[in-house]
């Protein structure tokens, strides 16, 4: 079976698209947090499809992007093709806990329903700091949470998880070294697969300080 954390092969493919469904309503509230604006260079991490990006972040700058499952690399490529071809859009495999760019080169970084998977949460978050440039932007989205007040142990059990909660993450991403961290929660909703319940997602936003 194709895992959440790691979608592959034909059957990853198909549930990586399925799941862009189901979190449809997830990529609207990040992509107001993130508000992306033309001049934006944008890095994804956990992309899955890349549907988000197709959808969400088509408009900006640059479009970089890193998953740990190489299928996912060429799906999110065949998706994203028009803007890898024009060379505006680059999709790597890799762990965010070792992000392959240099210092500062983005002015946001995101990651959608995929931080509670990472087994190296503090290192990657040093390395999205290391990437973003003064004054720019780090988006993370989580739709289980440990304030939602619903019991994930199944989740947990099922999915290795590592849920957090919005003081958990304010501390974390405050010794990344990230400023003025604020925590979002949006209205969740079910979705569509067994026993999944989703009535508080969380969004946290940190800036790197600029100057
Ligand atoms: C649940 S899927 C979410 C995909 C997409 N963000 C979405 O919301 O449709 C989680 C994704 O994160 C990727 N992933 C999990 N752990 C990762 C890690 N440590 N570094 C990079 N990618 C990771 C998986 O391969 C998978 O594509």
């Amino acid at each position: 079976m194709p895992k959440f954390e790691n979608p592959t092969g034909f059957l990853g493919k198909i549930l990586a698209r399925g799941m862009a469904w189901g979190h449809r309503d997830f990529y609207k509230s990040s992509a107001k947090a993130l508000d992306l604006k033309e001049d934006d260079r944008y890095l994804e991490i956990g992309f899955g499809s890349g549907l988000f990006i197709n959808k969400y972040a088509s408009h900006v700058s640059r479009i970089a992007g890193l998953d740990c499952s190489k299928d996912m690399v060429e799906l999110a490529s065949d998706i994203n093709k028009k803007h890898v071809a024009s060379g505006r859009a680059e999709f790597k495999q890799g762990y965010a806990s070792s992000l392959p760019w240099g210092d500062n080169e983005f002015s946001v970084v995101a990651a959608i329903e995929t931080f509670y998977f990472w087994p190296e949460p503090e290192v990657s978050l040093k390395e999205a700091f290391r990437v973003i440039m003064p004054g720019g932007r780090l988006v993370l989205e989580m739709a289980y949470n440990n304030d939602d007040g619903i019991d994930h142990a199944k989740h947990i059990r099922k999915m290795n998880l590592k849920l957090y909660g919005g003081e958990d993450m304010k501390e974390m991403l405050a010794s990344a070294g990230f400023c003025d961290v604020t925590i979002e929660y949006y209205k969740g909703f079910w979705i569509p697969f067994k026993g999944h319940v989703v009535p508080k997602g969380m969004i946290a936003k940190g800036f790197k300080r600029a100057g």
